[in-house]
């Protein structure tokens, strides 16, 4: 919300007053003065008026979690565990995920309660990499690696894939980076090769790196780098 709406929202304030405050330099928004009314400030956001706490600001979260194959990437679900259920932390209804992975997907997978952010690590215009590990049923060919790079044509959505890269790492495991989230597009590609996926495991999303040292189900917070990169 613009800053100027902000602080006319608030019963104290007018219209004339709040270009007033700004002018005089009487603002602070997260212990920097703020002049221009169009400034944007959200509900992490600290906003102080002649050194008066108009709004605290919430803490911004950030973790990721080493997902274990067996849950749901949802915040709720009635039968199955979901990635929330391992996080031990307050106020967990304020928390979303920011990119999803299926039931038996283990790997990189980031929780907020940062719209803003999840939505820059997840709109698909940033093209960030994600990159897989995959184990399959049958031997990866040469093929698979020309083909995805081309992209494959997805039926349902009328779309042909973005170009992926496939880097083989043995007979039946290989190791793919693809910038689009389509509905289990990685058991979709491999399809195309009558190929059924049997390991799935999300390592990176951009430039955000699995922490190895968490073990299936552990969760750290970010650091302040690593929310920096999206
Ligand atoms: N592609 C899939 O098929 N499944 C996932 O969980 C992620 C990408």
């Amino acid at each position: 919300m613009r800053l100027d709406r902000f602080l006319s929202n608030l019963p104290q304030f007018n219209r004339k007053q709040v270009r007033l405050l700004l002018i005089e330099k009487r603002v602070q928004v997260d212990g920097h003065i703020v002049c221009d009314p169009h400034h944007e400030v959200r509900a992490f956001s600290r906003i102080e008026c002649d050194g008066q706490c108009l709004q605290v600001g919430k803490p911004a979260r950030y973790f990721m979690l080493h997902k274990p194959p067996g849950c749901v990437s949802a915040t709720h679900d009635p039968q199955h565990p979901t990635v929330l259920d391992w996080l031990n932390e307050p106020d967990k209804g304020d928390l979303h995920i920011a990119g999803r992975l299926d039931f038996n997907t283990s790997g990189l997978m980031l929780i907020t309660n940062d719209g803003h952010w999840s939505r820059q690590v997840t709109q698909p215009e940033t093209k960030l990499p994600k990159v897989y590990y995959v184990e399959t049923e049958h031997v990866i060919t040469d093929a698979y690696a020309v083909t995805f790079n081309h992209g494959i044509y997805f039926a349902y959505e009328d779309l042909t894939t973005q170009p992926a890269h496939l880097h083989v790492l043995g007979p039946r495991c290989a190791r793919l980076s693809i910038v689009e989230g389509r509905y289990h597009q990685v058991k979709r590609m491999f399809g195309h090769f009558n190929n059924k996926v049997l390991r799935l495991h999300r390592e990176r999303i951009g430039s955000l790196v699995l922490d190895e040292r968490l073990a299936p189900g552990q969760y750290r917070a970010l650091t302040a780098q690593e929310i920096e990169l999206f």
